[in-house]
């Protein structure tokens, strides 16, 4: 069995839930109070796909928009990003186009894409379309899934596709 070690990294405004779905995904728990990420933070996950092992080595950005310019020590090196929005805030949608472009000027060449749209579970609160979201997803290349840290729907799934997608080593 082949075994890989991914990196990569989490980016988006704060508050969108980038360490709650690396929560739910790693520990399989969910905090309502959690705390602003200072920085950034690091967990490990290894999940098996397709016969594979995916040592899955994880950059937790802060989104705090002082910590901004430390993002390029996170996605540089990375084989995958996931950028997260919160569905229910807009302006964390715009801020998911400016990352993109971010990346696809100073980023790896070959890096994998995720668009994450985290907090599917309030749909009441909901400003933004999945199927924009969708679109610009799928006119950028990137894979793209709606989630909740919360429900932790799709989180393991993001993470499996995101295996899928790695070019062959
Ligand atoms: P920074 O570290 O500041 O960049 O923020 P972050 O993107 O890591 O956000 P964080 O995971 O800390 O989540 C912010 C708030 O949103 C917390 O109060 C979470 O409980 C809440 N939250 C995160 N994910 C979800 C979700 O899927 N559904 C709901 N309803 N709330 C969520
Ligand atoms: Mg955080």
């Amino acid at each position: 069995m082949s075994m890989r070690d991914v990196k990569v990294c989490l980016l988006g405004e704060s508050g969108v839930g980038k360490s709650s779905i690396v929560m739910r995904f790693v520990t399989e728990k969910f905090k309502k109070a959690l705390e602003s990420t200072i920085g950034a933070s690091f967990m490990t996950k290894t999940i098996y796909v397709d016969e594979s092992t995916y040592k899955f080595q994880i950059w937790d950005t802060a989104g705090q928009e002082k910590y901004r310019a430390l993002a390029p020590m996170y996605y540089r090196g990375s084989a995958a990003a996931i950028i997260v929005y919160d569905v229910t805030r807009e302006t964390s949608f715009h801020a998911v186009k400016s990352w993109v472009q971010e990346l696809q000027r100073h980023g790896p060449s070959k890096i994998v894409l995720a668009i994450a749209g985290n907090k599917c579970d309030l749909e009441d609160l909901r400003e933004v379309r999945e199927k924009d979201a969708q679109e610009y997803a799928r006119e950028i290349g990137a894979v793209f899934c709606e989630t909740s840290a919360m429900t932790a729907v799709n989180v393991a799934e993001l993470f499996d596709a995101i295996a899928r997608l790695l070019p062959p080593e």
